[in-house]
Parts: structure tokens; sequence; C-alpha cells
């Protein structure tokens, strides 16, 4: 039996015994790796993501009593219980919220009458790999089968992102968790360009082939769990207002009408730079990231498909150096630095970046398969502290097992 049908099974038998009866829809959704492309997803650019190995189950059966019950394993010592009808934000922070959240979007699309729920997750919370998006992922393909509401691939996501923005959440993040989430392929990277694949449908989102077996190399995430940090109240929203900022004064330097960072090519950028740089040289710093950056994921793409991986390294290599020099991810978080700037050095490392919303230690690797022992032995002595290591291959996204 493998990993995860034993899950499964576990879970299976959990659920009947807390609520006697058998499940009639399960689902998994993975946490998600930003491979390349940081930050670029509310500026309209391009990213390349992956789901991991570690995912989250919901199991689900209906109720007609207006009441949902949510067990999880790992955070529950009984089922929590709230009435669909007086559905209500909880405690900040709380998990519930995140249930109550995707729900209350759900209900905005169909009937739903109450549901008994089981969430078993492996995917680790504050790891920086979007437990959240896993978790919302998975529990709208349970629920939205179990209730018949037709939700397209794509638009799920979106309406998981909506969840994540609104008031039961409340964190403003970009579209890259939830799209990684619920629409990566095994053996492939996600090609998002957030101009476009919000209204793509699944069949045409692009997705990159990636073997790195044949390089004899692998992803790893590393992360230092001890750096904690909310996304809603770090850098990040400061960061995103500065960026939309830009628009319009990048639109009146140029002379041109644009409607997002990703309308900015590297030539106009640089034709700006000196203006931009007297007019606010934080905003210089962040547009020259996100402009380049964007370039770095295009780059990526081709550097994939033509099987250069000692490129894709260097790609990745770059894009850490820019968002610790340009976008400053590492403002209150030294560790960050200390994390990237050690791991990179070290023999084996093909190519190293932080990764996600930043103000975190949390970087990924691309690392030469015999020399995967040692990195970590010798990351985790210089770095000084504790460190998690999440190894992985890209996996498929959210799918309805029963
Ligand atoms: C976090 C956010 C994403 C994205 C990344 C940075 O993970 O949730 O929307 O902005 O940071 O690329």
């Amino acid at each position: 039996m493998t990993t995860i049908s034993l899950k499964i099974e576990q879970a299976k038998q959990l659920f009947t015994k807390l609520y006697r009866s058998n499940p009639d829809a399960i689902a998994r959704a993975p946490g998600r790796a930003e491979i390349i492309g940081n930050h670029t997803d509310y500026n309209s650019g391009y990213a390349l993501s992956a789901a991991i190995t570690q995912s989250t189950l919901v199991l689900a059966k209906k109720r007609s009593d207006n009441i949902v019950h949510v067990y999880s394993v790992g955070y529950s010592q009984e089922p929590s219980s709230f009435l669909l009808s007086t559905i209500e934000k909880g405690e900040h922070g709380h998990w519930l919220n995140y249930v109550k959240g995707v729900l209350d979007q759900l209900m905005k699309r169909g009937d739903i009458m109450g549901v008994d729920l089981l969430i078993d997750s492996d995917v680790p919370s504050s790891g920086g790999v979007s437990s959240s998006a896993a978790l919302e992922l998975s529990l709208a393909t349970a629920v939205a089968s179990l209730y018949h509401i037709t939700i397209e691939g794509v638009e799920k996501a979106h309406m998981c992102q909506q969840a994540e923005n609104g008031s039961f959440i409340g964190i403003p993040c970009g579209f890259l968790d939830q799209a990684s989430s619920g629409l990566t392929k095994k053996d492939h990277l996600l090609f998002l360009d957030f101009k476009q694949t919000g209204a793509l449908p699944v069949s045409q989102v692009k997705q990159i082939p990636i073997d790195l077996s044949q390089f004899h190399m692998s992803f790893v995430v590393v992360v230092d769990k001890e750096v904690k940090r909310n996304l809603g109240t770090s850098g990040y929203p400061a960061r995103r207002a500065k960026c939309e900022q830009s628009v319009p004064v990048i639109s009146s330097i140029i002379g041109r009408d644009i409607s997002s960072l990703q309308d900015v090519s590297i030539e106009e950028f640089e034709n700006c730079r000196q203006q931009l740089g007297k007019e606010d040289d934080v905003m210089r710093k962040r547009v020259e990231h996100i402009v380049y950056e964007n370039q770095r994921v295009l780059d990526t793409v081709k550097a994939l498909q033509d099987g250069d991986i000692k490129k894709f390294g260097q790609l990745l290599t770059e894009s850490g150096k820019s968002a610790l020099e340009l976008y400053e991810l590492d403002e209150q978080t030294p560790e960050l630095t200390l994390l990237v700037t050690k791991g990179r050095e070290i023999e084996g490392v093909v190519g190293m970046r932080n990764m996600g919303g930043g103000f975190s230690a949390i970087a990924l690797a691309l690392v030469e398969n015999d020399h995967m022992v040692p990195f970590k032995k010798q990351l985790a002595q210089e770095y000084g502290a504790p460190l998690t290591f999440l190894s992985f291959e890209p996996g498929d996204g959210a799918e309805l097992l029963l």
C-alpha cells in the first residue's frame, strides 16, 4: 500500500468512528513550492511553481440540518461545530476561519445544507509551503463534489484566493498559492502568466515538463520554523502597495499607458531608472526586482526546454539575490539572508533562493543528489539553529479521490 492510500484508509476509519458513517467525498490538495517568480503574482507577472509531495485530505459527508462539524487531525480534541446560517469569523488566525471562508464562498455558488468534515494534513504549517492553500483547495474540491456545485479548476483556485483575501481570513495574497495547489501536474512546473491564467480553462494552462532525476538533482525546501511571520502584518502589504503605486508613475515617465509591471520591458525600465530613483528610490528597487524577475521566469522556461540545468540554477540564485537586495525581504529577518547566502556557497548547490512571501527564513535549493546529505548537515551547522528540510518531487494538484 502506498503512503497516500494508507493515509486515506486511516482517515476513513477515523471518519467512520467520529461520525458513525462513511464519507461521501474525499479530496486531496498539495502544498506548493514557488520555483521562481517572487512577488510577481500581484504584479500580473510570471511565475513557475510546483506541488510538493505533502498534501491535505478532506473527507466529507452531507448533513441536512445546517450544521458543520469539523475535526482536524492534529488541531482538534473533538469536532468543532457551527451553523451555516449564522457563520461568522472566529478568533483571528484560527484555522477554522479557513474552513468558514471557503464554505462561505461555496454558499455563494450553490446550496449547502450542512457537512461533516475530517481534515488530515502532512503539509507543515508555518513551513512556507502554503498549508492554507492546500486546505482551501482540498475542502473546496470535496464540498463542491458533495453538493454538485460545478466549478472549473481555475475558477476554484480563484474562489479559494477570494476566501483567503476575504473577511474570514483577510490575507492580501496574490494568486500563486491557490493556483499552484489547484492546477499543478505531476513531473511538471506550472507556468503562471497572472495576466492570463485567471481567464484560461485548465486545459490551456501551460505546464513545463521537468525531470531532475536525469541530472541527479533534487529540490529541497529549507525552513527555520522559529522565524515566524504573518503575511498580513509583515512588509508584504507595503511591498504590494509600492508596486501598485509605481504603475501610474512609470506610465507617466515612459509616456505610455501600462496596466501592470508585466507591461514594462527591461529596456523601458532602464530608460526610466534614473528618474524613478530620483522620485522614489525604494520604488525604483521594487520595480527593478519585478521587471527583471519576470524576465528570469521566461529565461527559466527556456533553460528547462533547452535542458540547461546550470542556467536554471543560476537563475534561481539570481532571483534570490534580487529579492534580498532590491525587495528587501529580509527586513527584520536577517536569518533569511544568512540561510540563503550560506546555503548557496555549499558544494553541490546548483541554485538557491528565498521562497514565498519572505520576512521569514524559508528557501528553495536545487542540490546534486550526491551532496544532499552533507549539504543539510553543513547548512544546519553554519546557520546555527535547527532547520527543517522538505524534499519533494513535483506532484499533482487538487483532486477528487471519491
Ligand atoms: C506568498 C503569497 C503569494 C506570493 C508569494 C511571493 O506566498 O501568498 O501570493 O505573493 O508570497 O511570490
